[in-house]
């Protein structure tokens, strides 16, 4: 399900019309019969159709499926990649894909690029994608589900984390800024900074440690619990003050699709888990144990500051897609990187090299050793040594050519496209 984004360019209009003609029919049907897709899609000429319907299914983004009654097709992942991107590029939000800089079980980690250049992070959210622990379960289970839900719980995703991203910016949260959303894609700021995770050690723990426990209760008065706060989904990163020479350590949270309310059944639950989290990589990895117990659930929520829960409901994802998403993630034993932790981290209090599956998911080297002591952060390269190679998306215009007699003089010069790239900083 790697995302190949080189074939974006090649699309004609009457592709992207056939294609969302797919995914239209794919809203009532498992599969989507070829007249249908024929009749949504109206191209002008009548077989040209079938021309684009074979063009998407070399390239990968429909698949063929027979079944007892009829031919037909589905969209792919490679399909929907596809459809989210083109509105993105038509949103100028994003205008080139550069390397994965992430691989989760549940979502896809892409640097890419809007038009000025500026680095951003697209993140694909694949919720039907298999987890490795529950591979027998969840054949048999997928078997008899309509392909739609993979589709329909991936935007769910998606929308959860970006309608709560932007809830936690405006309340001055450390959150990447949220740029844009679509499907089962969202764009964020690239943060500079390293997972928590590949840190080896840091000046002053224990002010790293109060400062991540304060915003896990500070979440609590908003409302809200992270749901998988721990290393993985907090970047740190090392600012030094250009007159004092003083380095302080600035963490940003992220990965939102497991956030609940603070009224969630299990609350308790997942506010403890969060804390437990970052107690115990504290005291693994850097060595500190807090004298202090705590902080407890009862008494951060005693003072509600704002109820963000609340505001993102009312405002894009309602509580019935809470409940859909919750009761989806629940069945297909997604749990985040905190579930993948917990007992295998546990056992392994000794620190022996073994990599549990939560680390060997993600792409950042992960080799505790021995004796505690893990791999040095210059080892690991940051998120923006990897935006060497970008794929420029679509920088025509999708729209047929106007007929010579159209085409009047435009008295404002436009940006050539050698010129817009040179401008965004590409080599050409
Ligand atoms: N905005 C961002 N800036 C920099 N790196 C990011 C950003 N978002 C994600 N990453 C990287 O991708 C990894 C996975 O992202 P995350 O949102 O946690 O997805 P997952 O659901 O796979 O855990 C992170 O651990 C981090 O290394
Ligand atoms: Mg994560």
């Amino acid at each position: 399900m790697k995302l190949n984004v080189k074939n974006i360019r090649y699309l004609g209009p009457d592709d992207w019309r056939v294609l969302t003609a797919t995914e239209m029919g794919s809203r009532n049907h498992e599969l989507v019969p070829t007249a249908l897709i024929s009749q949504i899609a109206s191209l002008r000429s009548g077989n040209g159709v079938h021309k684009c319907i074979s063009n998407l299914a070399k390239i990968g983004l429909i698949a063929k499926v027979k079944n007892a009654k009829y031919d037909g097709y589905r969209l792919t992942y490679g399909g929907l990649d596809y459809l989210a991107l083109h509105t993105h590029t038509k949103a100028s939000t994003v205008y080139s894909v550069g390397n994965q800089i992430g691989v989760g079980k549940e979502s896809d980690i892409y640097v890419c690029a809007s038009e000025t250049g500026r680095q951003l992070v697209l993140k694909i959210h694949r919720l039907g994608r298999i987890s490795f622990r529950t591979v027998k379960a969840n054949r048999d289970y997928l078997r008899n589900r309509s392909s739609a839900s993979w589709m329909y719980m991936s935007r769910l995703a998606a929308l959860k984390e970006f309608e709560f991203m932007k809830a936690l910016r405006m309340e001055g949260f450390p959150v990447p800024e949220p740029i844009g959303q679509n499907r089962h894609t969202v764009i964020m700021s690239l943060v500079d900074a390293f997972p928590m995770r590949q840190i080896s050690n840091v000046g002053d723990s224990a002010s790293l440690y109060a400062e991540l426990l304060s915003l896990i209760v500070r979440l609590a008065q908003y409302g809200l619990i992270h749901g998988d706060f721990n290393e993985f989904n907090v970047l740190v990163e090392e600012k030094t003050d250009t007159e004092t020479h003083e380095v302080t350590l600035v963490p940003t949270i992220i990965d939102f699709p497991q956030m609940v309310s603070i009224d969630h059944a299990n609350a308790e639950y997942y506010f403890d888990r969060d804390v437990a989290c970052i107690k115990r990589f504290f005291s693994r990895r850097f060595g500190f144990t807090s004298d202090e117990p705590g902080p407890f659930f009862k008494d951060s929520i005693k003072t509600i500051v704002k109820r963000l829960d609340v505001e993102v409901e009312a405002s894009g994802f309602s509580k019935r897609m809470a409940k859909e998403l919750d009761a989806y993630m629940k069945e297909h034993g997604v749990d985040g990187d905190a579930g993948e932790l917990e007992g295998g981290e546990d056992e392994d209090e000794s620190g022996s090299d073994h990599v549990s599956d939560a680390e060997s998911r993600h792409s950042e080297p992960t080799s505790d050793t021995p004796n505690g002591s893990p791999p040095a952060v210059e080892d690991a390269k940051p998120a923006t040594a990897l935006t060497s190679s970008m794929t420029i998306l679509d920088i025509r215009d999708n729209d047929p050519l106007p007929s010579l007699s159209e085409i009047k003089p435009t008295p404002v010069p436009t940006i050539s496209t050698k010129a817009a790239k040179a401008k965004a900083g590409w080599a050409i």
